[in-house]
């Protein structure tokens, strides 16, 4: 099984259209070592000709275009993506979808029942493609393996995380199980497993027990520090308020290195979903090199792991 990094980016990516912070200027410069990053998204194949995108990135067009496998030209009308799977609703990985109206059947989707809910009132992308393409829903239930058609030998579990609906959803303070998924993502030929949690606030034992049990870890790095963008002066919202836990605990609190330093030895840890003002974008940066210290990857675009 295949899983490749469309977009290693938090939402705004790298760099964000209106921010001049020091690696969203530095992102800017070509040649230079912080390399450019789109929005969060991921393609997970079993025979490399069939792919399933695991959220749909408002830059889905580049990330297509800078993968020519995923146009294999098969017929005038032709693409590699065969369904979409979605953590949750958030707008950067829900826009991609309207980039896909132009197909010629409707859209196979899965997502649990609350974010087709917010799919169909607050951010209306499934009726509204209804007059484009058509949109297949398949309601994933949390515990409960799924697997897609045309993509044989790969079985999906959604895992309730802790996390935050998006700001547009009636439930944005009061989530419910499955507004926030983490997904395993099982190689039943080979009984590998891959673990992908793009938005993770906070951790418990069934989250924990997911992530002891795959061979690869692709979990949440929005931030550093849990007040990075207050610090910035960007926000006055603390990394917990839009769902996501920083890479350094407080408090004496856990952070997310902390918790990837309890998985078992052996285990594949990169970190996605990374937002423009983290200090880990930078190869050369402290920071960078605690987590490398610590046996903790850093997600770029085009990575690919064979899991
Ligand atoms: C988030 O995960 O908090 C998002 O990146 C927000 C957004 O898409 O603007
Ligand atoms: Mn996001
Ligand atoms: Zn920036």
């Amino acid at each position: 099984m295949k899983i490749r990094i469309l977009g290693s980016g938090a939402g705004g990516g790298l760099p964000q259209w209106n921010c001049n912070c020091a690696n969203c200027r530095r992102a800017r410069q070509s040649g230079g070592d912080l390399l450019p990053r789109t929005q969060s998204s991921i393609a997970v194949s079993g025979n490399g000709v069939e792919w399933v995108l695991v959220n749909a990135s408002p830059d889905l067009l580049a990330q297509l275009r800078s993968h020519p496998d995923l146009q294999p030209a098969r017929a005038m009308r032709d693409s590699a993506i065969v369904a979409v799977v979605l953590c949750d609703a958030q707008i950067d990985h829900v826009t991609g979808l309207l980039m896909m109206r132009e197909r010629t059947s409707p859209l196979p989707l899965y997502a649990c029942a609350p974010v087709l809910d917010d799919l169909s009132t607050g951010l209306p992308l499934v009726p509204l493609l209804g007059h484009y393409c058509g949109v297949q829903t398949h309601m994933v239930v949390p515990g409960e393996p799924f697997s897609v058609a045309a993509c044989e030998g790969i079985r999906f579990t959604a895992i309730p995380v802790e996390s935050k609906p998006p700001p547009y959803s009636p439930r944005r303070e009061s989530a419910a199980p499955g507004d926030n998924i983490a997904l395993l993502i099982d190689n039943l030929d080979t009984g590998r497993r891959a673990f992908y949690a793009p938005g993770l606030a906070q951790m418990n034992a069934d989250v924990l027990g997911a992530m002891r049990g795959a061979d690869l870890v692709l979990v949440d790095g929005t931030f550093w520090t849990a007040t990075e963008m207050i610090d910035l002066g960007l926000s006055t919202k603390h990394a917990a308020e839009i769902g996501h836990l920083a890479q350094r605990g407080e408090d004496g609190r856990p952070g997310m290195i902390d918790w990837l330093d309890t998985l078992p030895r052996g285990t594949r840890k990169v970190l996605t979903h990374i937002n423009n003002t983290n200090p880990i974008l930078d190869p050369r940066s402290v920071e960078h090199a605690q987590l490398r210290a610590h046996g903790i990857d850093v997600a770029r675009d085009g990575m690919q792991f064979e899991v």
